[in-house]
């Protein structure tokens, strides 16, 4: 049986919880924002990738995620002493790479629930996380989940790091989460290499308070008291110097009505949030004029995706 799994676009760190935290989005749009993976049983195994982001990836299958994916999952199915099949498998190639916006592990994700699909779940949500975190860590040079977890399982997720899973934390409605690319291409491996090995005593210290508090705020529903805290003053600051009009952006969407600013996990991406879509108009356009991005930046007013990813 054919089968196709969407998996959206997230955003990770969501400032206050470097590597702990992320959101899975949805286009207010309605437009799929993420990538598909499409499996079906064939008599050989091929990889095809499609989508309007094919050309930025590998052109070697073998250096390609989702092939890579399906290693993982037969490793793991060869350990269990299951046998393997044949399929087509094709990566319909939505998102930018090396944009902020979780795109490697929307791939990554997509294909492994539809291998899970294609095979009848033999593996549980914990070790598909996990199988996705050992994914991320082959891209970025580090395994973390905050990507991962939301993109699989939606709305705002918490890593555990000691246990290596998540929770699902209680998330903003009503929060518009207005996104802009600046066209350029960051590496979360250059964003990650750019940070140093200690961080300054001080800022961890306000960093870890704005994480509590903001976790705090999140259950007891106190979004203005939640956004307050979400302005990074521990990694961002080395990570702005790679994107270009970072300060003005910050400094037109506040003016504009943003309660928060800041960068889309490793970046280039940047989000700002509004409590109403007129304000998430207002502050888009604020960002637009004073981001000075390539031809090919965007941007796109979200919002929290209640869900990760899905057959479409
Ligand atoms: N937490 C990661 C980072 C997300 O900021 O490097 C990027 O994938």
């Amino acid at each position: 049986m054919k089968i196709s799994i969407f998996a959206p676009a997230t955003i990770a760190n969501f400032s206050v919880g470097f590597d702990s935290l992320g959101v899975a989005l949805s286009d207010i749009e309605g437009s799929l924002f993420g990538d598909v993976v499409t499996i079906e049983p064939a008599l050989e195994t091929t990889m095809h990738i499609t989508g309007s982001f094919a050309h930025k990836l590998p052109t070697n299958p073998i250096d390609n995620l989702v092939v890579k994916c399906s290693h993982l999952f037969h490793k793991q199915l060869s350990e269990r002493g299951a046998p393997h099949k044949k399929f087509t498998l094709t990566l319909e190639k939505r998102m930018p790479i090396g944009s902020g916006l979780g795109s490697s592990s929307a791939s990554v994700s997509a294909a492994l629930v539809a291998l899970n699909h294609f095979y009848g779940h033999p593996f549980s949500d914990k070790e598909l996380l996990l199988f996705a975190g050992e994914m991320e860590g082959a891209v970025s040079g580090s395994i973390h989940y905050d990507n991962v977890a939301p993109c699989l399982f939606g709305g705002l997720q918490l890593i555990m790091s000691d246990t290596a899973t998540c929770v699902s934390l209680p998330f903003f409605e009503d929060w518009f989460l207005v996104l802009y690319h600046p066209g350029i291409e960051v590496p979360t491996e250059n964003a990650r290499a750019i940070l140093p090995h200690s961080l300054p005593r001080t800022g961890s210290i306000i960093y870890w308070q704005k994480l509590a508090c903001f976790i705090h705020a999140s259950h007891i529903k106190d979004s203005k008291l939640a956004a307050q805290q979400m302005h990074d003053v521990l990694i961002e600051p080395y990570r702005a110097t790679l994107i270009p009009h970072f300060d003005e952006g910050r400094e037109a969407a506040m003016k504009a009505g943003a309660l928060a600013f800041g960068i889309s996990g490793s970046g280039p991406t940047c989000f700002a949030i509004t409590e109403s879509i007129d304000a998430a108009h207002l502050v888009r356009d604020a960002i637009v004029g004073a981001m000075h991005g390539t031809d090919e930046s965007f941007s796109k007013i979200c919002t929290i995706s209640k869900t990760g990813a899905r057959v479409v």
